[in-house]
């Protein structure tokens, strides 16, 4: 088979992992065409007065899937997350974030199995902002809808159901934000009832925060808002191991992108000492996503040995391999398996 995938390397380290990724899934011998998109963001910005021009929306349109690498977003001013953007023109509704122990990767914790699937579209992500000059005061308007809320909810209950999970958990702040919260716990309430076989439960935000970082294997499958999403997908993350090694996808009804948690990273760019995994692991995700599951297989199992192994592993992980060091020899692995 072959594949045009739309490639956004993004910028930081993002072109640093992308190309780690790239190496390693061509090392399966699949063939992809990579429609590459180097201009977006900051560097967009210059060439084409906006930092997401069409061509490459209208590329991941052509495509449907895409891999992705990090985008830099001015803090505070300038231009809206290019992120949020994609996310929202592509109608990416569902963030999928796995969170899974592995073994060799040293952490306080064993076993954690967390999938955490993010709303991607609305929330606090809406964009529906404001500021009174006069008065001095900021408004960030925190939109919910009933469809958008659904077909999260739904969509995660079908995940849990088509992969063995047992229990879905909705995180919300409900008891304050009552209108908001409020519906989204409404809605999670009516979903189970469709799925009676898997056990349905609640936390509050903050409660949640706690019990992750106390007892994160009692949970599976947790189905949260945007912002609460973001926050608990880094929390997630720091169980087992950090942003470096987890994966995410972003999934519409049309369309695909994958990317790692993880941001740009400015204060490690361009030193070759960035983790590949996490955008690895996203490959891995885009491949299940095309049905590859043999070249994923290897590609799990070639990144399982190396950081059990624990001879080449990044600074994150307290190696001392740079990037181009541990692809090469998660690369060389994958060639030796699928040849096996
Ligand atoms: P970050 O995720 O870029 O970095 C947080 C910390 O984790 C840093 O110490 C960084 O060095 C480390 N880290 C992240 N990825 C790593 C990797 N692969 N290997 C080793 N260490 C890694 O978050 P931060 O610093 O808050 O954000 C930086 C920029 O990234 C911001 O402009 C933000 O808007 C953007 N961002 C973009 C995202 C995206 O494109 N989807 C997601 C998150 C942030
Ligand atoms: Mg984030």
């Amino acid at each position: 088979m072959s594949y045009r995938i739309t490639l956004l390397p993004g910028d930081g380290i993002g072109p640093e992992v992308i190309d780690a990724a790239v190496q390693v899934l061509e090392a399966t011998g699949i063939d992809f065409g990579w429609d590459r998109c180097d201009k977006v963001g900051t560097a967009a910005l210059k060439e084409y007065g906006t930092p997401l021009p069409d061509y490459i929306l209208e590329a991941i349109k052509r495509d449907r899937v895409a891999l992705k690498g990090p985008i830099t977003t001015p803090v505070g001013e300038g231009f809206k997350s290019v992120n949020v953007q994609l996310r929202q023109k592509l109608d990416l509704y569902a963030n999928v974030r796995p969170c899974k122990s592995i073994p060799g990767v040293d952490t306080p914790f064993k076993d954690v199995n967390l999938v955490i699937f993010r709303e991607n579209t609305e929330g606090l992500y809406s964009g529906i902002e404001n500021y009174d000059e006069r008065l001095e005061i900021a408004d960030s308007i925190a939109r919910i809808s009933r469809t958008g809320s659904y077909r999260i909810i739904h969509f995660a209950f079908e995940y849990a159901r088509k992969h063995g999970y047992r229990k879905v958990t909705l995180v919300h702040k409900a008891n304050i934000l009552k209108l908001t919260s409020g519906m989204f716990l409404n809605i999670g309430r009516e979903v189970a009832e469709e799925y009676p076989e898997l056990t349905f439960n609640d936390r509050i935000i903050d409660n949640m925060c706690m019990q992750l970082v106390q007892r994160p294997q009692e949970y599976e499958c947790i189905v949260t808002t945007n912002l609460f999403g973001d926050i608990l997908s880094d929390l997630a993350a720091g169980l087992v191991g950090g942003l470096g090694i987890v994966p995410g996808a972003n999934i519409g009804d049309d369309y695909a992108v994958f990317e790692a948690v993880h941001g740009s990273a400015p204060d490690i760019a361009g030193q070759n000492k960035a983790n590949p995994t996490a955008v690895i692991r996203s490959g891995v995700m885009m491949l299940r996503h095309l049905e590859e599951n043999r070249a994923a297989d290897a590609i799990r199992d070639a990144l399982y040995e190396t950081l059990a192994e624990g001879k080449y592993l990044t600074a994150d992980l307290g190696g001392s391999a740079t990037t181009t060091e541990y692809t090469a020899v998660v690369a060389d692995r994958v060639k030796k398996h699928l040849e096996a």
